[in-house]
């Protein structure tokens, strides 16, 4: 399932990243904050449980969080912006690790690092992956995760491609993906168009 959260602060947000005016720091801090919001959406079927507490003025039960604990998964190295972002709603959450490079020869992404709660299968999982273009490397960490145990995934990109969609709805169905826009299409070099450019190196000011 495919869920666009069209909210307006988010979109205003998302086309200050696009800008080729805006510097590092702006854009890492404007990641960090879509990501945020992006959550807030992610998150909206968390479960509740009724928790009797005090009041200053009376005594009543009350809706708290119950249910899973959550692990947010950053992909190195764009994600890790997001998760710092997620962060500030669920302070509490373990955060794990995955790195993926290509194999120059299969082309396909292999994990050269990664670190996860060891209870993983025990919590909801937030995949953060800030530019969904081929869905090669998303793909690819959501087996590794279902692999190690994980059952309640979401997939959370700031940006997506229709073919890098596509591939994750085809592979994971049972993935819910969470993104601020879809555009156009891929063009040969697999970026985004017309995207915001290489995540990467506008979050930490590399190339
Ligand atoms: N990764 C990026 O950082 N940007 C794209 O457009 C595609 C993949």
């Amino acid at each position: 399932m495919l869920t666009v959260v069209a909210h307006p602060l988010i979109q205003h947000k998302l086309s200050l990243m696009r800008s080729v005016e805006t510097g590092v720091k702006e854009f890492r801090e404007l990641a960090a904050e879509v990501s945020m919001l992006l959550a807030y959406e992610a998150m909206r079927d968390l479960e509740l449980s009724p928790t009797h507490l005090q009041t200053p003025l009376q005594e009543g039960e009350f809706p708290m969080l119950s249910g899973k604990k959550l692990a947010l998964v950053a992909i190195l190295r764009a994600g890790l912006v997001m998760t710092d972002g997620i962060l500030s709603l669920v302070p509490a959450a373990r955060v794990g690790h995955i790195g993926l490079y290509r194999d120059p020869l299969t082309l396909k992404p292999v994990a050269y690092y990664n670190k996860l709660p060891a209870d993983i299968a025990e919590r909801r999982v937030f995949l953060t992956d800030p530019m969904l273009a081929t869905g090669g490397s998303a793909g690819a960490a959501i087996q590794f995760l279902k692999d190690a145990g994980a059952q309640t995934i979401k997939l959370m990109s700031i940006l997506a491609a229709p073919e890098g969609v596509a591939v994750i709805e085809a592979e994971h169905p049972d993935v819910e993906i969470v993104v601020a826009a879809v555009d156009e299409r891929l063009n040969d070099h697999g970026y985004i168009v017309p995207g915001l450019g290489d995540a990467g190196d506008r979050i930490y000011g590399t190339k």
